[in-house]
């Protein structure tokens, strides 16, 4: 592992702008290599524009740079995916070829990609969704994250190939926006909060879903990617779970330090997707196999969010 590196794809999104910082933090910047579509980024350590479409370019940088480890962020989310479906299910599972034939060549030692509770579709149990269960998802999206699952287990099994992945519940962090989600209103009710005290929600009042806040989810992507091989059972996609809540909810844990905060509702196409997804998720195989364990519950997470949120906007001031 001496010259190995690691490359975050993705790196500009959501879960890549904290987890690039943790890595860098863990193994030393010259060690990790950030890289995302955008021509520019502001990172700490080495920036590289990549497509992750294009098969070749990923196959130069991974060689170039001595990469041997991949967290592959890159992903159309489910609302957006609704509107380009096409699009949506060419980057999701193209990319993924693309970085698994370079593990299955022996080039990767191992990759993290992350699946979703979008896995999960209406003829799911809804309360404590177990691992293994129903699983007919009606996005795209969640289609696409079905089909990677089945091909990382497939990749793993016939090749070899050291594939990890959890299945994201919702993610909620200060550090960067999120983009094109159906849970990201419990990320925008937060910056809304503090701008103009009011947030139109367009999920309903009593949608619950399984959250959680983003230091868990790096922790969780971290740990999984250091656990000892022989501890990662599951190769298709890990259920993890931290909290679930509904609008209401957080607009209650917000009024905790915003006393007149109002939320009203106007729910519209995303009501649909997160209606047919869990409300809470089962996670025992993950806390048991390789040791997972969250840290922040809803008023923890509105405490630090709000914490946060404030000092930036004073900065910007
Ligand atoms: N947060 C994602 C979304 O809403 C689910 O994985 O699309």
């Amino acid at each position: 592992m001496s010259n190995s590196r690691i490359l975050v794809i993705g790196a500009c999104g959501q879960v890549g702008t904290e987890l690039v910082e943790n890595l860098a933090d863990k193994f030393g910047r010259d060690r990790v290599i950030a890289s995302d579509i955008r021509d520019e980024a502001n990172f700490d350590v080495p920036y590289l524009r990549l497509d992750v479409l294009d098969r070749n370019g990923v196959r130069q940088a991974v060689i170039d740079h001595e990469i041997t480890e991949v967290y592959h962020l890159a992903a159309m989310l489910s609302a957006t995916a609704e509107q380009k479906p096409d699009l949506g299910w060419q980057l999701n599972m193209d990319s993924l070829f693309n970085v698994l034939d370079l593990a299955k060549e022996g080039i990767l030692k191992k990759i993290f990609w992350p699946s979703s509770i979008a896995v999960f579709g209406p003829t799911t149990p809804r309360q404590s969704t177990p691992q293994r269960t129903i699983i007919e998802p009606t996005t795209v999206y969640g289609i696409s994250k079905q089909a990677g699952e089945r091909w990382c287990e497939y990749y793993h099994d016939r090749w070899g190939v050291d594939v990890r992945s959890i299945r994201y519940p919702g993610l909620i962090g200060w550090k960067s926006l999120p983009g094109g989600g159906t849970t990201d209103y419990a990320v925008d009710i937060y910056h809304q909060a503090l701008a103009s005290g009011n947030y139109e929600c367009f999920l309903n009042a009593d949608t619950s879903l399984p959250m959680m806040y983003m230091s868990d989810a790096v922790k969780a992507t971290m740990d999984i990617m250091q656990a000892p091989a022989d501890q990662i059972k599951i190769r298709s996609s890990y259920n993890i779970s931290a909290m679930s809540f509904n609008p209401d909810e957080v607009a209650n844990s917000i009024r905790d330090h915003i006393s007149d905060f109002g939320i009203t509702y106007k729910p519209d196409f995303r009501q649909e997707i997160a209606g047919n997804w869990p409300a809470s998720i089962d996670d025992q195989e993950a806390r048991q196999d390789w040791g997972w364990s969250h840290s922040y519950d809803l008023d923890a997470m509105t405490t630090d969010m709000l914490e946060n949120l404030a000092k930036l906007l004073k900065a910007t001031d």
